[in-house]
């Protein structure tokens, strides 16, 4: 794991997105995983302004989102396909052919998440999988007792993440029961991985999936297993970590020196 820690969310923020930019510079046909929740606003922000200068074209990009919620139609204002619209897809070039997100309202949720987990098996595997963490360490809605070996599939949420989300539901509304979520082994089968967490709700979660022991517990502990994935995180979300000196020792505020 590549541990990055910078003094501000912003910062962070930024780092992320750079990574993104740069790997669609790079292979302008490459494959991207997306998350959602609020650690992502900014970061798809980055996206649009890059875009928007000219510095980067995601015409030929294919993305894979890790969740929806069961239950919800692509024009629910709380679904994820509204979120990705709203928040990125609408402001740049993306082919919406190529973006893809799972079907919440498919007549059979389970073959929904076997079709999606096979896209992205024909697709070549994601290139490079952008992730945030829950406080209770789920990647994607991989909740707690998720297995390492996990595919996409149904999940049923924590009322802790349930929670978390109730603020985008409005009055009398609540979050769905069930996502359909990207499974662990799928987000590990991943080229490159990228995670930001950024705020002090998240050290905890952030202090068990870098210096905790390998958990179904704690699903972000399975990224200790994957051989490209960087921490991006800022000093509040690094707070709870015991060698957080050494990590910003390695790379100081966060930059990546090369070794001479
Ligand atoms: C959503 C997703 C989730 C979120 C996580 C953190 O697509 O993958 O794992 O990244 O729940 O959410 P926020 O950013 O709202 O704290």
């Amino acid at each position: 794991m590549k541990i990055l820690i910078f003094d501000t969310s912003e910062m962070a923020t930024s780092r992320a997105a750079q990574q993104i930019i740069d790997r669609v510079a790079a292979h302008p046909d490459c494959v991207l995983g997306l998350a959602t929740g609020g650690t992502m606003p900014p970061v798809y922000r980055h996206l649009t302004n890059a875009h928007l200068a000219g510095s980067v074209d995601f015409a030929s990009v294919t993305t894979f989102n890790l969740d929806e919620y069961v239950g919800l139609t692509p024009d629910h204002p709380c679904s994820y396909h509204h979120f990705m619209a709203q928040e990125l897809f609408d402001a740049t070039d993306f082919d919406r052919s190529q973006t893809h997100i799972p079907m919440g309202n498919a007549p059979d949720p389970e073959a929904e998440a076997k079709r999606y987990d096979a896209k992205i098996q024909a697709a070549g595997a994601i290139d490079l999988q952008l992730l945030g963490i829950g406080t209770n360490g789920h990647i994607g809605f991989n909740e707690p007792t998720s297995s390492f070996g996990s595919r996409t599939r149904i999940k049923t949420l924590t009322k802790a993440t349930r929670s978390a989300n109730q603020r985008y539901f409005s009055d009398g509304e609540e979050p769905p029961r069930y996502a359909i979520t990207v499974g662990i082994q799928t987000i590990l089968e991943s080229r490159d991985i990228v995670l930001l967490a950024t705020g002090e709700s998240k050290a905890p979660a952030v202090a068990t999936m870098i210096e905790g022991a390998l958990s179904a517990s704690c699903p972000a502990t399975a990224l200790q297993l994957h051989p490209a994935t960087t921490i991006i995180l800022d000093q509040d979300a690094a707070s709870q970590l015991k060698l957080r000196e050494y990590y910003f020792q390695v790379h100081p505020n966060g930059q990546e020196t090369p070794i001479v």
